[in-house]
């Protein structure tokens, strides 16, 4: 069972396969090159501000390994059941954030804030909504910290009046979405917003109960192999989705129209990808 619209090209972390991820200039290109909607993640800082990252942790991304004045602070943490030993957002301010470079390009940190204007401007633009779908990272654990990220969410969300972006006209699924692999999380946010949430999922799930999570999310989140491999059929997991009302999001595409035009047949709804004008052709030929 095919999806009933044209599948959307959300583009993962920007375009991180031409310009850094989570930069504004890699979202800029993603918005440049078509895509539908565009994903971040969101982590907090020791201030409060919600930066776009993927990780807490800082040392892939930026030059703090190399700033003898932050030398003390790497220490050693257990964040989702993940044991990482670096430097992390929750004990740095935001500016003490922005002093940091980049090892290889220098693109600054940006927070959701610049992200909800971006979407908002290109929205204006283009006369109908561009879609934004939020993960939020290791919200049990910023909770637990004592850094209420939920709650600077939806305040953020609501200073943007991101519930009317919801009526502006575009696809059904063109929409602004929460996501997160912290189930316990997307439940919550289930009671305590209107907007649109994706759970995600991977490998470690087992067996994708989709009547259960309809009960609380409008869409999954799913490894794009759990929905077809390469050379082999779909799984059924996309179809069996949609028999329970839920929309199906693959992450994350990287490789070229083959891979693209492998999950548009399985009926998926949008996919998440790091090369986003490779997706867009391969739809403009369907
Ligand atoms: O949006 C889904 C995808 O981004 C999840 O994986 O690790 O890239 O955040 P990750
Ligand atoms: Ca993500």
């Amino acid at each position: 069972m095919a999806s009933a619209h044209r599948p959307l090209v959300i583009g993962h972390r920007g375009a991180p396969g031409y310009l850094p991820e989570h930069s504004l200039e890699s979202y800029r290109l993603a918005l440049r090159q078509g895509v539908d909607a565009l994903e971040t993640d969101v982590v907090m800082t020791k201030d409060g501000v919600m930066v776009l990252r993927h990780e807490n942790e800082l040392t892939r991304t930026t030059d703090v390994a190399s700033r003898p004045e932050f030398a003390q602070r790497r220490t050693t943490k257990v964040v989702s059941g993940k044991k990482w030993t670096g430097w992390f957002t929750e004990d740095f301010t935001f500016p003490e954030l922005l002093s940091l470079g980049a090892p290889t390009e220098s693109q600054p940190i940006i927070t959701l804030d610049t992200l909800l204007l971006l979407v908002a401007d290109e929205s204006q633009r283009r006369g109908r909504r561009v879609g934004l779908h939020v993960e939020v990272k290791h919200p049990t654990y910023f909770a637990s910290i004592g850094l209420p990220i939920t709650e600077v969410l939806l305040q953020t969300l609501a200073d943007h009046g991101v519930d009317a972006w919801n009526s502006l006209p575009g696809l059904p699924t063109q929409r602004v979405w929460l996501q997160s692999f912290d189930e316990a999380w997307v439940r919550e946010m289930s009671t305590r917003t209107d907007l649109p949430l994706v759970q995600l999922i991977d490998k470690k799930w087992g067996a994708v109960d989709c009547a259960e999570i309809a009960t609380y999310a409008q869409a999954i989140g799913p490894k794009k192999s759990m929905v077809r491999k390469k050379g082999q059929p779909p799984t059924g997991l996309a179809d069996e989705a949609h028999r329970h009302g839920l929309k199906v999001f693959v992450w994350t595409l990287k490789a070229g129209r083959d891979q693209a035009d492998r999950l548009f047949e399985a009926g998926v709804d949008g996919v998440f990808a790091d090369y986003p004008n490779r997706p867009i052709a391969a739809l403009a030929d369907i």
